[in-house]
């Protein structure tokens, strides 16, 4: 609904049962009961409110992913929503956690301004040491940001503008989801000693919460919102068959929004949180064919992840214009600071662990206080493959390794995949709120496992 001055959601999180593997029950955590959640949809600059109203059984964080939110409601990690009518014993149980964060009990209103160009975020639990199973269990959803310039583009719309969200999920005898802690078979990485090494995998690939799906399209451009959704899962994207010509994706966006000029790619490289926004044209396909979207990182079950069916011709007035946005990139001679930090497996509290510099998360300490306002260099070292995902702002990327931004390094991210032995450096400006982020590794089970970090913007 609409009341003058912002668009208003509730949101009701709830257990629920659903059919996602044919003929089998498996209860999940849901936003309104379904996975995903809801698909909120706003216009740039203007206020959305969310009610969270929370009836699971655990207490929740919704953090919205790519947003530029005020601190209160960017869903720290230990501002938590208790359930609907928890007592005040079940808070004092909470002990550390709740005396640092802002607790609320049954609901609470997250108010996004959306003073950002248009984009495809996405929410999803954020409680500390849980975002892993509680995503797992259900709990994320797109939020899709329009504006009026992108909408004057001509891009795809429509039924045509789908939004794909990539989820790989286990299961149990009993039609459970499987959240496999202590799965042997994930112990066998070289060189990493934690059990949650790779972090969870799933063998049963999800698109937007049916598994395998075969979506028919007619033989006209569209617009794919594709997201990682997964946990751990790293997915490098082709289409078989290829188009003629090959570049059957033209990226055109990414995780903050447009791409200044649009980019053809033969496969897509996605870490987990990543958005790649691309237009494919099924015009260069002949009406009646199958075109699967594989994942060649995958073996076996997860080698696919869903086909189109190519229906008849249509019309299709969409274009994608080589001029995209004239957004001003930021400059490496305006930074003020340089930052270095290294994303490694460690012992946390005596268990193994994810660190960066040497320090496992803690809700009461901050590691930085980047000054509003100003552009800093951030040097990124790692270990392993580490999707590094910062809140409030975005990354744009200046070098990997020895050469430039790699192909799936353009434009505005929020998340950027760091891999093994490898050395990023990035520029990074915050702006508007100041207060209390966190920046992390977005593989889930290393971000619970400590591989997370406050910081506060001045
Ligand atoms: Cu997608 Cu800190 O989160
Ligand atoms: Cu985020
Ligand atoms: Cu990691």
């Amino acid at each position: 609904s609409t009341d003058g001055a912002a668009d208003r959601y509730e949101i009701v999180q709830r257990t629920a049962v659903a059919e996602i593997l044919p003929g089998v029950r498996t209860e999940i955590w849901g936003y309104n009961g379904i996975f995903p959640g809801p698909t909120i949809v706003s216009t740039s600059g203007r206020r959305t409110i969310v009610t969270h109203r929370n009836r699971l059984p655990a207490p929740v964080v919704v953090h919205l992913h790519g947003g530029r939110t005020p601190p209160e409601h960017d869903g720290y990690p230990t501002d938590l929503v208790y359930p609907e009518g928890a007592s005040g014993h079940h808070m004092a149980g909470a002990g550390h956690t709740a005396m640092s964060g802002d607790v609320s009990m049954g609901r609470r209103d997250y108010v996004y301004p959306l003073r950002q160009p248009a984009a495809t975020l996405w929410y999803h639990d954020h409680r500390m040491d849980f975002t892993g199973p509680g995503v797992w269990r259900g709990l994320a959803g797109f939020h899709i940001v329009h504006d009026r310039h992108e909408l004057s583009l001509g891009l795809p719309g429509g039924d045509r503008d789908m939004p794909i969200a990539i989820m790989d999920r286990s299961f149990a005898e009993d039609g459970g989801l499987r959240y496999p802690s202590l799965d042997p078979t994930l112990t066998h990485t070289p060189g990493v000693r934690s059990p949650y090494g790779p972090g969870v995998l799933g063998d049963v690939i999800l698109v937007n919460g049916v598994p395998w799906p075969l979506a028919p399209v007619p033989a006209v451009r569209h617009r794919l919102r594709l997201l990682n959704a997964s946990n751990a899962r790293r997915y490098r994207l082709v289409l078989d068959p290829p188009p003629p010509g090959g570049n059957a994706f033209v990226q055109v966006g990414t995780d903050g929004g447009l791409l200044s000029r649009p980019i053809p790619h033969d496969a897509l490289e996605m870490a987990p949180a990543q958005r790649f926004d691309v237009v494919v044209d099924f015009g260069r396909y002949r009406p009646g064919q199958y075109v699967t979207v594989r994942n060649e990182w995958g073996d076996g079950t997860t080698a696919d992840v869903m086909r189109f069916h190519v229906t008849a011709r249509a019309d299709d007035r969409s274009r994608v214009p080589d001029v995209l946005t004239a957004a001003v990139p930021l400059r490496e001679k305006d930074a003020v600071v340089t930052r270095r930090f290294e994303f490694r497996h460690d012992t946390v509290r005596g268990m193994p662990g994810w660190t960066i510099n040497g320090r496992a998360f803690s809700p009461t300490d901050s590691i930085m206080s980047p000054k509003l306002g100003t552009t800093e260099i951030w040097r990124l070292l790692s270990d392993f493959h580490h999707p590094i995902h910062v809140h409030l702002s975005h990354f744009q990327v200046l070098s990997r390794g020895l050469g430039g931004p790699g192909p799936y390094d353009h434009g505005p991210k929020d998340t950027v995949d760091l891999r093994p032995g490898e050395q990023m450096a990035v520029l990074v400006r915050f702006d508007d709120y100041a207060g209390r982020y966190v920046m992390h590794c977005h593989n889930l089970e290393h971000e619970d496992m400590g591989m997370m970090a406050t910081f506060t913007t001045v």
